[in-house]
């Protein structure tokens, strides 16, 4: 499976990027970066010192820099000043590519038709962009996957809603209504549950750099959970893009609230019974194409499937 990753690294992002290289069928093409957990140049100075850490030759573009309509806000509480932990490190010495993010995957995208497969897990300004650049994306691409949402468990970012949608619901809520037909969402419901506790940190070698940039964010979750340990967010949705049957799933047609004074962000079904002949509609227009969203997954094959990945040199 050949890969665009869309991210803004961001430790978990950084996990993601170890889970992907560890899997023998699976090529990371291209990374995007996007503001989020830091700005964008921040993102992108990360990306490409983690592809320069990780051995993998692929190009960086960096794409937005803020939301498609509300002003920038990040997450230095939860991934650290400079986004990983503390522990970026010296600056990058390649250079980032010329193109943006958004074009870069549209370009690769009309180059590769139905051959390659995104994981999107950072605010989708980037994949919203791409689509007001080529709206055939959604047949383009292969297999998408989306780490956001919460959709019958609570937020993160706010009571409500999930980060990634609540950074840009805008952006969220016109992919959702793009037409992907092979999109999978991967959220809070199923991420949440794949708690790494704090004996699976302490089993890696102390001077792995992945645990080197766990420590910031296995602190923000232990305050924030009251429980050591830390969520692996994006290398649970890169795995679910590699390995589907790692999950089930709820299939649905969702929205994003875009209004509510608590609910902006938030990822919304229409989950009620309703008999065929019900004389009620839904309310989420039937024009929406239908995606998975991950219900349930294999926590325990995945953080072994994590272990190895971030134990490799
Ligand atoms: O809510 C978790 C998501 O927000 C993850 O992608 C994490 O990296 C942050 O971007
Ligand atoms: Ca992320």
């Amino acid at each position: 499976m050949r890969i665009i990753v869309d991210a803004d690294p961001g430790i978990d992002d950084a996990l993601a990027l170890y889970y992907l290289r560890a899997q023998a069928d699976t090529e990371i093409v291209a990374i995007g970066t996007v503001h989020g957990n830091v700005p964008v140049h921040q993102a992108t100075a990360n990306a490409l010192r983690l592809v320069e850490r990780l051995g993998i030759d692929v190009p960086v573009a960096m794409g937005a820099a803020k939301p498609l309509a509300q002003p920038l806000r990040t997450a230095e509480d939860v991934h650290g000043h400079d986004g990983l932990g503390g522990h970026a490190g010296a600056e990058p010495k390649t250079a980032r590519s010329h193109e943006s993010a958004a074009e870069q995957l549209v370009n690769l995208a009309r180059r590769n038709p139905g051959e390659l497969g995104l994981l999107a897990i950072g605010p989708l300004t980037n994949v919203a962009l791409a689509l007001q650049i080529e709206p055939r994306l959604p047949e383009l691409l292969g297999d998408v996957v989306v780490m956001g949402g919460a959709l019958n468990v609570p937020g993160n970012i706010t009571s409500q809603a999930e980060a990634n949608f609540w950074h840009d619901p805008e952006a969220a809520d016109l992919v959702l209504a793009a037409g992907f037909e092979n999109l999978t969402i991967v959220g809070l419901d199923v991420t949440m549950a794949s708690h790494a506790p704090q004996e699976w940190l302490d089993a890696l070698p102390q001077d792995c750099y992945p645990r080197r940039i766990l420590g910031f964010y296995a602190d923000f979750y232990g305050s924030f959970l009251g429980k050591k340990g830390f969520v692996p967010h994006d290398p649970l949705a890169a795995a679910i893009l590699v390995e589907p049957g790692l999950a089930t799933y709820q299939e649905d047609r969702f929205a994003i609230e875009l209004t509510g004074r608590y609910t902006r962000g938030k990822i919304v079904a229409d989950q009620r019974f309703l008999a065929p002949d019900s004389p009620f509609g839904r309310d989420i227009a039937p024009e929406r194409t239908k995606v998975r969203y991950a219900t349930t997954a294999d926590h325990a094959t995945f953080l072994d499937q994590l272990r190895c990945a971030v134990t490799q040199p």
